[in-house]
Formats: C-alpha cells, sequence, structure tokens
C-alpha cells in the first residue's frame, strides 16, 4: 500500500454534533479537541459555487426551505446556519468550501471532502468540487481525499482530476462494488462501520485499498476496528474519542 498521510481520526461534519454540522463553527470546536483532520459535505448552489451541507434540502440546518440547488449562492449565503443546534450559533452561516479549505490549511489539517450532489447532479458536482480542490489545495502536502456514495460523482472528479485521491462511500456491500472501485481507481473504501472486520480490512488491503470508516461513536467499537488495523475513523464524539481522549 502506498504512505497514508491522512490521521486516524477524523471528525464528522466539523465537529457537528457539537456545533452546528458542516459550519467552520464546528471545525472550530473539532480543532480545539485536537482534531487535525476532518470530513464535511459539500454540493453545489444553482450558480455553481460549493459550499457546505449534508441535506438534500435546506429545511432541517438552515433558515432556508427547499432544495439548494434551486437557489444561487448569493441568497444561500444569507441563511441561518446556526439557530436549529442552538443558541449560540444563531447566525453562523453556510461556508463556502474555499472557506473550510482556508482554515484546514491555516490550522493543519487534512480533509475528507464528501461530494454529497443534489439529485440529478452527480457530475456536475463531482467536476466541480474535484476542479476546485485541486485549485484550494494547489501545492499542498496533503491533498484532500474526495469521497462519494455516487459512482457517478467520483467518475466525474477522476475525469476531471485524476491525481486527487478518491475514496468510495459504501452503506452496503452492493453486487460489483469492487469492480466499481476499481475503475473508480480509488485509495480507500470508507463504509458503515457496522460491514468492517479484520476480514473486510485485511481484503482492502489486499487490493492496495485503506480501510475507513464513518460514524463511530463508541470507544469498544473503535478499539475492536483499531485492533483489526483500520486506517481511518470517522466520528461525532470528538469530545470522548480519539485526539487528547485516545490515539
Ligand atoms: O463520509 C462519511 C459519512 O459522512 C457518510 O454519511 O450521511 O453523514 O454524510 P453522512
Ligand atoms: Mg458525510
Amino acid at each position: 500500500m502506498k504512505p497514508w498521510p491522512y490521521p486516524l481520526w477524523l471528525a464528522h461534519r466539523g465537529a457537528g454534533k457539537l456545533a452546528p454540522e458542516n459550519t467552520l463553527a464546528a471545525f472550530r470546536v473539532g480543532a480545539g479537541f485536537g482534531y487535525r483532520a476532518f470530513e464535511c459535505d459539500v454540493k453545489l448552489s444553482r450558480d455553481g459555487e460549493a459550499f457546505l451541507l449534508h441535506d438534500d434540502t435546506l429545511d432541517r440546518t438552515t433558515s432556508g426551505q427547499g432544495s439548494p440547488a434551486e437557489q444561487d449562492w448569493a441568497a444561500l449565503a444569507r441563511l441561518d446556519g446556526g439557530a436549529w443546534h442552538s443558541p449560540p450559533y444563531t447566525g453562523e452561516p453556510l461556508p463556502r468550501f474555499a472557506q473550510i479549505a482556508a482554515f484546514c490549511q491555516a490550522n493543519g489539517c487534512a480533509l475528507n471532502i464528501e461530494i454529497k450532489p443534489c439529485p440529478g447532479e452527480d457530475a456536475r458536482t463531482g467536476a466541480a468540487v474535484a476542479r476546485e480542490a485541486a485549485r484550494l489545495w494547489a501545492g499542498a502536502a496533503v491533498p484532500p481525499l474526495l469521497s462519494s456514495f455516487q459512482p457517478d460523482a467520483l467518475a466525474a472528479a477522476r475525469d476531471t482530476e485524476p491525481t486527487l485521491p478518491r475514496g468510495l462511500l459504501l452503506d452496503e456491500l452492493w453486487a460489483g462494488w469492487q469492480e466499481a472501485a476499481e475503475a473508480l481507481g480509488v485509495v480507500a473504501v470508507i463504509t458503515n462501520w457496522r460491514l468492517m472486520d479484520r476480514s473486510l480490512i485485511e481484503q482492502l488491503h489486499a487490493r492496495g485499498w485503506r480501510a475507513l470508516v464513518y460514524t463511530v461513536n463508541d470507544a469498544a467499537v473503535a478499539e475492536r476496528l483499531i485492533a483489526d488495523g483500520i486506517d481511518g475513523i470517522i466520528t461525532d464524539a470528538v469530545d470522548r474519542l480519539g485526539p487528547g481522549a485516545m490515539a
């Protein structure tokens, strides 16, 4: 296997339980707990701005409504992305991808960018996020790891910026996933932790792929996976697990 430049522990959606997920505030909280690697979800506005949001709609985590793919960035930038979480975060904006890139590089943090397209936007999002990531991390020692559940998004990322590392996300081991990972030229496979065990880690390693899991919030599960040789653990529990607590 090739050298792996990423820390074992990654904070999920920033530190997206302790602060509003996928906001700069969440990244600050994670860094405050000693985290030096993050996962976040990136999608596109109607006018092609890459920004952070998990859901297909704005309703749960912002003051807006409906699909973000039907709004321009100028409107999305005015939304409140923090009040839903707790009063101290009222007014926290949705971050542009470029802001998160700047935070990570200023603080020596690695980033796993989950390409999270709105429905029907897989290829457009994969290509745009890869292009922007290559621009934002040009010359950086550690490139961001691009990942997606959507093979079409990863294929577009591969075709746009072939040198950026890619990881296939799996919530189930669907038929043909190994062939898909091969065709996509991934460096990692990132599964729901319930799918991962020593046997699968060994299978992945034998093919030259790193093995990562999401979202582990239980110490015993983390300890078992570490003993089995896991390469990366995405967690919400940045105050209980990982840097300063376990690693
Ligand atoms: O990237 C791993 C993990 O974030 C995938 O699940 O739904 O939290 O984006 P989700
Ligand atoms: Mg995610």
